[in-house]
């Protein structure tokens, strides 16, 4: 198959796209724009498979949208690319309208003329969500299904909320043969250091605050990225056409003993590089005023999966966790590069000039 990701310099993306080369002989197409969060060197691995190609691209551009799958030819799309960071849409709305709404819809336009002027056989349009589409619940309420009404909560949620709708109406008014996918919070290697897993392990090596929204008791289910790669590319060829499946990872934990988790294997892997004077990683961890519109728990169930395509998750939270610390211990020069900023001179037609260190807010989720 010759299959598009968009987003592919993401955090998600790059995983599915290294899932692609190192699992299958497929042919895989990254259309990325590379925004603050695309990240070439995440590709690094497999950026010489003759069976990769990377193209960079707006999906808002429509004419290039239609050359692009002119060109390729695709048999899949697997469509990722969003901006993806809550607080970053808390303080400027405009860019997550424009992509995660108007880049989708441009995306499905292009899909639908070509398919229909191709037609060719078996194609598949994959769109990746978020459980946050379905807003939050109380403490003792059923985990999300496929079938919960959508209540999203953050200008975020709601772009990604509108994108699904999109996709589902193309589905049904033009027949485009459509999968849907909504996962829970993702973690492990190559995840950009403004999300809280990386941002508590990066400031605690350089001895700075652990800042906590709110009480930290805002649960979350946390989903290793390998196993969502996995389980994307099983929906993408195997679920049911026009059907959603959510993919979780069996790990509901409070942000606040994520946190402890990490605090506790750097104690363990990480003792000779405490910083001076500290006593305990514990001791960094601090408080502050909570996000507006916090959501207080988001839950997924996974029984569908499971059922109909026999997926379910490899790593527990705990051995997942071990994997993704020692990752950020044994990979500085990847984050470095993200923290100072250089990590954008790989980005076509910007090689020259000063990089800008990336702004990353004080507390993360
Ligand atoms: N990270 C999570 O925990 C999580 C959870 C649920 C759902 N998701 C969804 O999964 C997808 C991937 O998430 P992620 O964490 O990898 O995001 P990310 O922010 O790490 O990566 C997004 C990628 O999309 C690219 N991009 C942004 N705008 C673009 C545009 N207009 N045209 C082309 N490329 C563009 C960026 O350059 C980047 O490489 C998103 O759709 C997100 O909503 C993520």
């Amino acid at each position: 198959m010759n299959i598009i990701v968009t987003g592919g310099a993401g955090f998600i993306g790059s995983a599915v796209i290294r899932y692609l080369i190192q699992n299958t002989e497929h042919n895989v197409i990254n259309v990325d724009k590379l925004t603050y969060a695309g990240n070439l060197a995440s590709l690094k691995d497999i950026e010489r498979s003759p069976n990769y190609v990377f193209m960079q691209s707006d999906i808002c551009d429509a004419s290039h949208m239609d050359e692009i799958f002119e060109t390729v030819q695709p048999d899949l799309v697997m469509h990722l690319a969003a901006e993806s960071h809550v607080d970053r849409s808390i303080e400027g709305s405009a860019e997550f309208i424009h992509t995660n709404i108007i880049g989708t819809h441009t995306l499905l336009e292009a899909a639908r003329k070509y398919w229909q002027k191709s037609q060719k056989e078996g194609f598949r349009f994959h769109h990746i969500s978020t459980d946050e589409v379905y807003g939050d619940l109380e403490a003792h309420d059923p985990a999300f299904t496929e079938t919960t009404a959508y209540a999203p909560s953050s200008p975020y949620s709601a772009s990604k909320a509108s994108s699904d709708h999109l996709v589902r109406a193309w589905g049904r008014t033009y027949g485009l043969p459509i999968v849907m996918s909504n996962c829970s919070n993702n973690y492990g290697h190559y995840q950009f250091p403004e999300k809280l897993i990386p941002h508590m392990i990066l400031n605690a090596l350089s001895g700075k605050n652990l800042p906590i929204y709110g009480s930290g008791q805002q649960v979350r289910d946390w989903l290793h990225v390998d196993d969502h790669a996995e389980a994307l590319f099983l929906i993408a060829t195997k679920g049911k056409l026009d059907e959603t499946y959510n993919v979780g990872g069996e790990s509901e934990k409070q942000n606040i003993d994520v946190v402890n988790t990490l605090c506790t294997l750097l104690e363990e892997l990480a003792a000779d590089r405490k910083p001076e004077g500290l006593n305990q990683f514990t001791d960094l961890i601090t408080y502050v005023t909570d996000r507006p519109g916090h959501d207080q728990r988001y839950a997924v169930d996974i029984t569908k999966i499971k059922t109909d395509l026999g997926w379910s998750p490899k790593h527990t939270f705990e051995s997942g966790m071990r994997e993704t610390v020692q990752w950020y211990l044994s990979n500085q020069e990847w984050w470095q590069a993200v923290l100072d900023g250089s990590y954008q001179l790989e980005r076509i037609g910007t090689t020259t000039g000063e990089p800008e260190a990336i702004h990353i807010k004080e507390a993360a989720e």
